[in-house]
């Protein structure tokens, strides 16, 4: 019997972001916004919005190829394929078996994950599970989104603060530790404070299928949920947050950033944030910051790494990264 321990190892990362770019300033023309409001408000500077025609899986599947082509994998190595979204192709087939076919995936097993700006941590903590214990080798996770057309562009309060976009990580088995600790957290009792209530019945749609937000009330939960997890989860593998070489947070707002941080013990120095140039891409904004501080050298191997997503359910949860 082997009884060697089994791990898994983040590989790569790669990350795409539509051609178009729509600033604050941009934004002030459309709405009663203005460049102050927004980015003493959160941060954000300017967003990526996807092209008429381009699709969630066509932006995740050049994600998927950039991850590839960084882990020297070719698609038909992937045996298992998840895309963490809120804004799928279509109902269905998932936006997970469309990749499978753009990319020539064809021995991966492929499936969504629905937990809006936690998706891509939720999937990190299954996909963990399905390859530590050995079922699975090669696998990659996605999270792409196209917020730009669940948003109400008339309303201020939501449409300034999201953007589009897709990070990809290829996980892979290894017999050294890579994902040290996962925890994750859901509560629906809060789904109010966040969602999109529109929903189509017999070709209906019926209600708003638009993002609506209670902003202050989703400030201070993701405050108070963020740094909590974190914690959780560096306990969970006997740490603390001054072991911590990058916290990768969801990137919803400079403030919300700051104050996880601050609660935490992260100096800002040790915290990725990329909001700025991208806004909210729920989630895609983890491995999109991922990608952006593996490639500009920031992020090396050994280096200890905690993600923490937070979003509409409401969800939240932490992973603990070993580069
Ligand atoms: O991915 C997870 C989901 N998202 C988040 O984590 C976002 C969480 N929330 C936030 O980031 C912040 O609550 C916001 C950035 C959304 C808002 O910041 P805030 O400091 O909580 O502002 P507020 O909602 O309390 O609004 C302050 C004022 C209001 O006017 P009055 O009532 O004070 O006269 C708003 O009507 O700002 C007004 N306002 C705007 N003004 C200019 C709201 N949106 C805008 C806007 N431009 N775009």
């Amino acid at each position: 019997m082997n009884l060697q321990p089994v791990f898994t190892k983040i590989i790569s990362t790669g990350s795409y972001l539509p051609a178009k770019i729509l600033t604050n300033d941009d934004l002030s023309k459309i709405v009663d916004t203005s460049d102050e409001w927004i980015r003493t408000r959160s941060g954000i500077r300017a967003r990526h919005i996807a092209a008429d025609g381009e699709e969630t899986s066509d932006l995740a599947l050049i994600a998927a190829q950039r991850a590839l082509e960084a882990a020297g994998l070719t698609a038909t190595d992937i045996d298992l394929l998840v895309v963490a979204t809120t804004t799928p192709d279509v109902i269905f087939p998932s936006t997970a078996c469309i990749v499978q076919d753009k990319l020539g995936a064809k021995n991966a097993v492929a499936f969504d994950i629905q937990a809006v700006c936690s998706g891509f941590v939720y999937a990190l903590s299954i996909v963990d599970k399905m390859v530590s214990t050995g079922g699975y080798k090669n696998a990659l996770i996605i999270g792409a989104e196209i917020y730009s057309r669940i948003l109400n562009w008339q309303d201020r309060t939501t449409c300034v603060l999201f953007g589009d976009g897709a990070g990809a990580v290829v996980l892979t088995r290894s017999d050294v530790p890579g994902i040290l600790a996962t925890k994750l957290y859901s509560d629906g009792s809060r789904r109010a404070i966040l969602n999109v209530p529109g929903h189509v019945r017999n070709g209906v749609v019926y209600g708003d299928p638009h993002v609506h937000m209670d902003g202050p009330a989703v400030f201070k939960m993701a405050v108070n949920v963020m740094a909590e997890v974190c914690n959780e989860t560096l306990a969970m593998a006997n740490m603390t947050a001054a072991d911590i070489d990058w916290l990768v947070p969801h990137q919803a707002n400079t403030r919300i950033i700051d104050a996880t941080g601050r609660k935490l013990g992260v100096a800002p120095e040790k915290t990725i944030v990329t909001v700025q140039g991208q806004g909210n891409t729920s989630a895609a904004s983890i491995p999109l910051a991922l990608d952006t501080a593996v490639r500009d050298g920031r992020i090396k191997s050994g280096d200890l790494v905690q993600t923490v997503g937070v979003g509409g359910g409401f969800t939240w949860g932490s992973a603990l990264i070993r580069w």
